[in-house]
């Protein structure tokens, strides 16, 4: 199956992107993984009849995929602005939202301690509207993310936040595989 992930993070040392990499780790051979690059211009209706490509690359994507996830950080209790951006990108031009009919999981980690719920809850919504088939349970919250909690590969070595990763990447695979047509 082919997961386009959106990491909401451009931050090179990023607790997401680590987290993203753990979630790739334990889907193994179940899932590929494509990375989306979230770094592009900003939304502008002035630039939809000239489509720029990094946002073309970006609908394609999502266009080919079986699923998609976002991994998020949460800013000021709500979705990244770097990560709304590309979803509006793909979600554009009128008619032609890529996201439509998607089955999709957010999951999140961040230093509060509600780990990400309050973005992921905006985050939900922003789905619904685009008419993703958005998992329910389980939900994510990776909660008081620090570095310390991956070792020096980037992947997951708390033992308890481990297994509930697996477990979301087990049902999130099983979500997919039951929307596959
Ligand atoms: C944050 N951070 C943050 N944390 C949180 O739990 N709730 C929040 O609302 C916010 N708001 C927020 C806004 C902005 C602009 C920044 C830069 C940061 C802290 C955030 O959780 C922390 O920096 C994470 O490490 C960001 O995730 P990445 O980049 O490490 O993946």
């Amino acid at each position: 199956m082919k997961i386009a992930v959106f990491v909401g993070s451009l931050q090179q040392n990023s607790v997401n992107k680590k987290l993203a990499g753990t979630m790739e780790k334990v889907a193994g051979e179940r899932m590929e993984f494509e990375y989306i690059d979230v770094n592009l211009p900003l939304f502008n209706q002035d630039l939809e009849e000239n489509y720029p490509v990094e946002a073309r690359r970006v609908k394609d994507a999502v266009e080919t995929a079986d699923g998609i996830l976002f991994v998020m950080p949460e800013y000021n209790r709500s979705v990244p602005g770097v990560l709304k951006n590309a979803i509006d990108w793909a979600s554009r031009p009128w008619g032609t939202n890529s996201f439509k009919g998607k089955p999709a999981g957010v999951v999140g980690g961040s230093i509060g301690p509600v780990g990400t719920a309050v973005g992921q809850s905006d985050m939900r919504h922003i789905a619904a509207f685009l008419e993703m088939e958005m998992l329910g349970q389980p939900e994510l919250y990776l909660a008081n993310a620090t570095h310390d909690m991956f070792d020096e590969q980037g992947i997951m070595k708390d033992e308890r936040w481990y297994k509930n990763i697996t477990e979301y990447v087990r049902v999130f695979g099983d979500w997919v595989e039951s929307h596959k047509k």
